[in-house]
């Protein structure tokens, strides 16, 4: 058991738990290949916040399936939340499967890798004290660094998965996030993103979030800093203010909405209503200077009405986030919402999604359009893909900028006056002086 194929699926944390997963299986004397049929072993990374991410899962088995029959000592593993969510029930009902982990095995990864080439196994304990804060990640290079601050969800949405498959919320230590910083720094990741499935409730000890944001604001080598995802009600006033006064820190929250309906707000369990949502908008625009903010939403809740729904439609003209992640809902065994009996037609969820699909693409439009001939601070990632003389990378606000090649190197800051616009992408032109040769007069 030497060679492994890791394959990512759902959100960041799942990005991070895999490059958990990469330094574990390193240090055990195994190599990461980037090819299935170069491994010994596979595993898929996988989520279950809607049916649709199962069903991608569960059609990317059927493909390790024949790659099997080929090579039947291949070790086929499934990782993350669909394997907590399912557990037993894959290995019984998927023949190819020889690995079920949830996202708390992944310490013992490579002995469990090594027993599942003997026989099927599967570690689906929930543990409330593990966080893995003392092993570092192998880190995929780039300028961004995600940097785990919690697992685990206290919440409890009613229509949320996550709770289940990732158990009780965990925070990691001040002093070991710190050092994971100070470690990620040095290494030349000029960019810290905290991630947590609901960031900003983070706390150890006294400190809370807002002292995790100062810490790291103190951090040699770091130039931005950023989080995701932070929760409505713990969006403190200490934590805005953190924002404030932390240059390094971005302005830009992704702060998700779910509905614009007190109603439907409450039926969802998420703890505020439109009042406090509106609160925390205005404070975050008030503190903070050119403040981007994106959001979550989900059409089609069990029992939302055509009006509930208009309110929802109402409240993102009224927000004008910069962007939205818009979801139809998807009933997930084990959750509360689940029991509910589905009031609205996957007709009509798909009628709602595409309303307000159009009414954001519009709104993104005109809020990027507005940015046509400002100066905007881009953090170089690489080389676009699609035309080599161009740069890509974030501004402040983490809209994507593809500007020309002006010879700033990754890591680099550079500045850039927007030229062109798209609702998901600012096109630049660089506004870094050529440099001047110096003449130099001989004789
Ligand atoms: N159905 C649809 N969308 C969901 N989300 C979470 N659970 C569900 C579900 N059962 C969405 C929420 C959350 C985002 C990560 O996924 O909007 O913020
Ligand atoms: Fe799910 Fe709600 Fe927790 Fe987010 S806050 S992970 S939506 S239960």
């Amino acid at each position: 058991m030497k060679r492994v194929f890791l394959e990512t699926y759902g959100c960041q944390m799942n990005v991070a738990d895999s490059e958990l997963m990469a330094g574990v299986l390193e240090r055990a004397g195994m190599e990461l290949v980037p090819r299935p049929d170069e491994a010994d072993a596979v595993i898929l990374n996988t989520c279950a916040i809607r049916e649709h991410a199962e069903l991608r899962v569960l059609g990317r088995l059927g493909e390790f399936a024949h790659l099997k029959m080929k090579n039947p000592a291949l070790v086929v593993g499934v990782a993350g939340c669909m394997a907590q969510h399912l557990r037993k029930k894959l290995l019984d009902t998927k023949r190819v499967l020889d690995l079920v982990v949830g996202p708390d095995g992944y310490r013992d990864l490579p002995n469990l890798l090594k027993s599942a080439a003997g026989a099927p196994v599967a570690e689906i304990r929930l543990d409330r004290d593990e966080t893995y804060g003392d092993l570092e990640p192998k880190r995929v290079a780039g300028v961004r660094a995600w940097v785990t601050v919690q697992r685990g969800c206290d919440k409890f949405c009613t229509y949320c998965v996550v709770p289940y498959t990732r158990g009780r919320e965990r925070s990691i230590p001040l002093a070991d996030l710190v050092r994971q910083v100070e470690h990620a720094a040095a290494r030349g990741f000029c960019e810290i993103v905290f991630l947590g499935q609901t960031v900003n409730s983070w706390k150890h000890d006294t400190n809370d979030f807002a002292d995790l944001l100062r810490a790291a604001n103190g951090v040699a080598g770091v130039k931005r800093i950023r989080f995701t995802s932070p929760h409505p009600s713990d969006m403190t006033d200490r934590v805005i203010a953190a924002m404030a006064e932390c240059e390094k820190v971005m302005p830009h929250v992704h702060l998700p909405l779910q509905s614009g309906s007190d109603r439907v707000l409450d039926a969802m369990n998420r703890t505020y209503d439109m009042a406090t949502f509106r609160d925390v908008v205005a404070k975050l625009r008030a503190r903070v200077p050119k403040m981007a903010l994106s959001t979550d939403v989900i059409v089609g809740f069990p029992g939302e009405t055509e009006e509930e729904f208009e309110m929802t439609s109402a409240y993102l003209k009224e927000a004008r986030f910069d962007s939205a992640f818009l979801f139809k809902y998807s009933a997930r065994p084990d959750t509360k919402a689940f029991k509910w009996p589905e009031t609205v037609t996957e007709d009509e969820k798909g009628r709602r999604l595409t309303r307000l699909i159009d009414e954001q693409m519009a709104i993104s439009a005109e809020i990027n359009d507005a940015l046509l001939g400002a100066e905007v601070e881009v953090l170089v990632e690489n080389v676009s893909h699609r035309d080599g003389t161009q740069l890509y990378g974030k501004s402040a606000e983490f809209k994507t900028v593809v500007f020309t090649d002006d010879g700033t190197q990754p890591g680099e800051l550079a500045r850039v006056k927007v030229v062109g616009t798209t609702p998901v992408t600012l096109l630049g032109e660089s506004l870094k002086k050529p440099r001047q040769v110096p003449l130099v007069t001989i004789g």
